[in-house]
């Protein structure tokens, strides 16, 4: 067992291909200057939004000069002009990284993320633009259902009158909520003991704990082509090595599953079963039992994060996976159902593990926010309504966003997502979702490319836009992209 502080980090270096910097790099020779002045003023574009992080190594100057079709010394001197001004540094037998100096953006991690860590509510700074010119489709949160308010409307003092008196810092989390959470499993067809949960501060730390418990450096997790950003930040950050197998409209493909798993003898295997973040998709009945004879016979640890559960659309919610059998972890979240700023998720396991995460958990914060949990537990007493209530408008906004696609870039091939605030949409053949969301993001629409959800950087043929903000703003956002592809600026990788 190991710390994200104690441990050494081989993920804190991003290694960018020349690929993708290229791609990344798509019209620098728009900018004015000679060729090394634009390229330089390029790169320092790239590092100054975010979209190069500090601590990125560069390809050498010779592949990146290759790539771009340039001479050497053109590069070279682009390279050497950043690293006068402190944007790039080199060390020898390393290579060439972007700079750590602190105005450059995020130290650690990647801007893929920037989503989540951009705030609805402005920086707090003086406002520097027209706040209604940006349209920012890469985020799939969604906003708090008026349900949230009405409980905590009714909240008074008297609900803490057992809490108040102790030191308030619960690890396990407050047996009422423990309870709502098992008695939520239970009505879905999984009987849980309130023992068998542990609470956490969202989902993405019940994701933390178990990797930093259960993940050795060097150690192999099966993850999903494509899976949650979130969570290939934080299993590469506790140095697993991750092996990644295709997931489509049906979810995981399990013949790929299996032999994976047989092959490489992985510490988990990490599944979306029930609506999967970015493809929507929910792992039919047949596909569960199949993962749940695949866990018993091989002894697979699953760790299905079915935190996106209550954002179902279609259908019944099957049982959850697991109830089928296996070894199977499952983490849940009231971020979907409620919202994401009660900051409660939780992580259902057998009772040893629970205890020996809830040090872990200690360690970390000494317990989620007691207020947070009180309202939390009445929220999961009323998990249907709130289902019914996501249902209800996230079925409207989704059919709006496909009528758009289908109307206006009708090439464009979007799944159906049974649940969810987001459409995974495969371009045409020979169109780079990279490039095109640079397109669009210097067009003032923001998207995310599909190797922002890959653990190997692929799957750039693929685009994940979202439809969690209002639908005249979703709206917007579509018929400026639509636009941007018709006027040329699709993507297309052209010789
Ligand atoms: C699949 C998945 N897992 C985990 C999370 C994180 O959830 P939480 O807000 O509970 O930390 C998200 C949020 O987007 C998600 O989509």
């Amino acid at each position: 067992m190991g710390t994200s502080s104690t441990r050494s980090n081989p993920a804190q270096v991003v290694y960018i291909g020349a690929p993708r910097l290229t791609r990344l790099l798509d019209g620098w020779g728009d900018q004015p200057g000679g060729l090394s002045t634009r390229l330089a003023e390029a790169l320092r574009q790239l590092v100054r939004s975010g979209q190069l992080p500090a601590g990125t190594r560069l390809p050498s100057e010779r592949v990146l000069a290759s790539a771009l079709g340039l001479g050497r010394t053109t590069v070279g001197q682009a390279f050497d002009t950043l690293r006068a001004t402190g944007v790039l540094i080199s060390r020898t037998g390393s290579g060439t990284f972007v700079s750590t100096a602190a105005f450059h953006a995020p130290a650690r991690g990647d801007d893929r993320l920037r989503s989540f860590v951009t705030s609805p509510f402005g920086s707090g700074g003086p406002s520097t633009g027209h706040p209604t010119a940006r349209i920012d489709l890469r985020s799939a949160a969604l906003p708090g259902i008026p349900m949230v308010a009405e409980e905590l409307d009714r909240l008074t003092a008297a609900d803490f009158i057992e809490t108040l008196p102790s030191h308030g810092y619960v690890p396990r989390g407050l047996p009422v909520l423990r309870t709502a959470v098992a008695n939520y499993y239970t009505a879905l067809g999984l009987r849980t003991e309130p023992g068998q949960i542990l609470v956490t501060s969202g989902a993405q730390q019940a994701m933390r704990i178990l990797a930093e418990t259960l993940i050795e450096p060097g150690g192999t997790v099966v993850v999903e082509e494509p899976t949650f950003r979130g969570a290939i930040e934080v299993l590469r950050s506790v140095g697993a090595h991750l092996v990644g197998v295709p997931s489509g409209r049906d979810g995981v493909d399990i013949d790929a599953l299996a032999a994976t798993v047989r092959t490489h003898r992985p510490v988990f295997a990490l599944l979306q079963s029930t609506v999967h973040n970015p493809t929507g998709s929910v792992l039919p009945e047949w596909a569960r039992a199949a993962v749940a004879r695949l866990s018993a016979e091989t002894g697979l640890t699953i760790v299905d994060d079915a935190a996106p559960t209550d954002a179902i659309i279609d259908g019944p919610l099957p049982p959850p996976l697991a109830s089928y059998g296996g070894r199977v972890l499952t983490l849940g979240s009231a971020s979907k159902g409620f919202w994401g700023g009660l900051r409660v998720g939780w992580l259902r396991a057998d009772r040893r593990l629970v205890e020996r995460l809830a040090v872990v958990k200690g360690a970390e914060d000494l317990g989620t926010s007691i207020p947070a949990q009180v309202v939390t537990a009445r929220l999961l007493n009323r998990a249907a309504e709130a289902r019914a209530h996501r249902r209800a408008t996230l079925s409207v906004a989704r059919e709006l966003a496909l009528q758009i696609l289908a109307d206006e870039l009708p090439t464009w091939r979007p799944y159906t997502p049974a649940g969810g605030a987001s459409l995974w949409i495969g371009l045409p053949k020979g169109h780079s979702a990279t490039t095109f969301a640079e397109r669009a993001g210097r067009a003032g629409v923001d998207v995310l490319a599909g190797p922002t959800f890959s653990c190997q950087d692929v799957l750039d043929g693929w685009l994940r836009v979202a439809f969690a903000v209002p639908q005249d703003v979703v709206a917007s956002g579509l018929h400026r992209l639509a636009e941007l592809w018709h006027a040329g600026h699709d993507g297309a990788q052209r010789p």
